[in-house]
């Protein structure tokens, strides 16, 4: 059964681990997130973008999917289904459809509208025991069209957005989605200690987990971050290995063309992308 991502995220920020958060793409991905987890008796979470949302045939068909994974794979660490970066809008669809917790990004709002949109989702969420993320942070400096440092949040917003009730706060710290450039002047530590100070027992969530080195990483968790989103490392890793596969020939060979086969070093590369991180985030047997 599908549980809110709160327990496992207070016990990770009292245990001073982190919890992954895996997007999924489609049923390989979503398989081999859960059965990584299940191996190494990780809790975990699924992200889903609308974007992924969409195109997995929308979030009542997702729902259906993992609920159907989690009993007939016999699932039984905590897996929470998370919408990632959700809209308003699609934060009530995915209530709607039985998603176990959400994320409502209002960072490009102004913050009193943040507050009150991100006010009225910790309302319903309570009511439905649903797990809710809420985002801070404007975007940095932009330089000849290349950000430098990210988003970084105001710790003051970032008080105000935790005392709403909210389960989890992400907060830009000169993190980014995807590859980071090569100018990346790396996490602004200074900002993340302000913010937990301010929080308290708040579980922080560091999105642009992929590429961040290993020590930040560890800094991070040390400074009160309990949730960390993966995506693009596993996309990078499931291409490489379709690549590799395809550029060997293999599915010219005998029935190598059969999805079941062609699709197969992806998912092992995303079960040894997920396993590396949940060993790095420190939540292995921690289920
Ligand atoms: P990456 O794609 O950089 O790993 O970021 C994932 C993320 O933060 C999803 O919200």
């Amino acid at each position: 059964m599908l549980v809110s991502a709160k327990e496992m995220l207070n016990k990770a920020k009292a245990g001073k681990y982190a919890v992954g958060q895996f997007n999924i793409n489609n049923l390989e991905w979503t398989k081999a997130v859960l059965l990584t987890a299940q191996e190494n008796a990780s809790p975990v979470i699924l992200g889903v973008s609308e974007g992924a949302g969409k195109y997995m045939g929308g979030y009542k068909t997702i729902v259906g999917m993992v609920n159907g994974m989690l009993e007939e794979l016999n699932i039984t660490v905590p897996v929470a289904l998370h919408l990632d970066h959700g809209s308003y809008e699609g934060a009530k669809k995915c209530i709607e459809a039985g998603f176990s917790s959400i994320m409502f990004d209002g960072s490009h709002y102004p913050i009193e509208e943040n507050i009150e949109k991100t006010k009225e989702l910790v309302a319903i969420c309570n009511q439905k025991g649903l797990s809710l993320e809420a985002e801070v942070g404007s975007i940095g400096g932009e330089e000849d069209g290349v950000i430098g440092a990210g988003e970084v949040a105001d710790p003051n917003e970032c008080k105000m957005i935790a005392d709403l009730g909210v389960t989890m706060l992400a907060a830009g710290i000169g993190n980014i989605h995807g590859k980071y450039p090569a100018n990346w002047t790396g996490l602004n530590f200074d900002v993340l200690a302000k913010i937990q100070e301010l929080t308290g027992t708040m579980p922080l969530v560091l999105h642009g987990g992929t590429g961040i080195p290993e020590d930040m990483i560890k800094k991070a968790i040390s400074l009160g971050v309990s949730k960390i989103n993966v995506n693009t490392e596993c996309q990078l890793a499931f291409a490489a290995a379709t690549r590799k596969y395809i550029e060997e020939g293999k599915d010219l060979q005998g029935k190598g063309f059969d999805p079941r086969k062609l699709l197969a070093p992806g998912f092992e590369a995303i079960k040894a992308t997920v396993k590396e991180k949940m060993e790095l985030f420190g939540s292995v047997n921690k289920a």
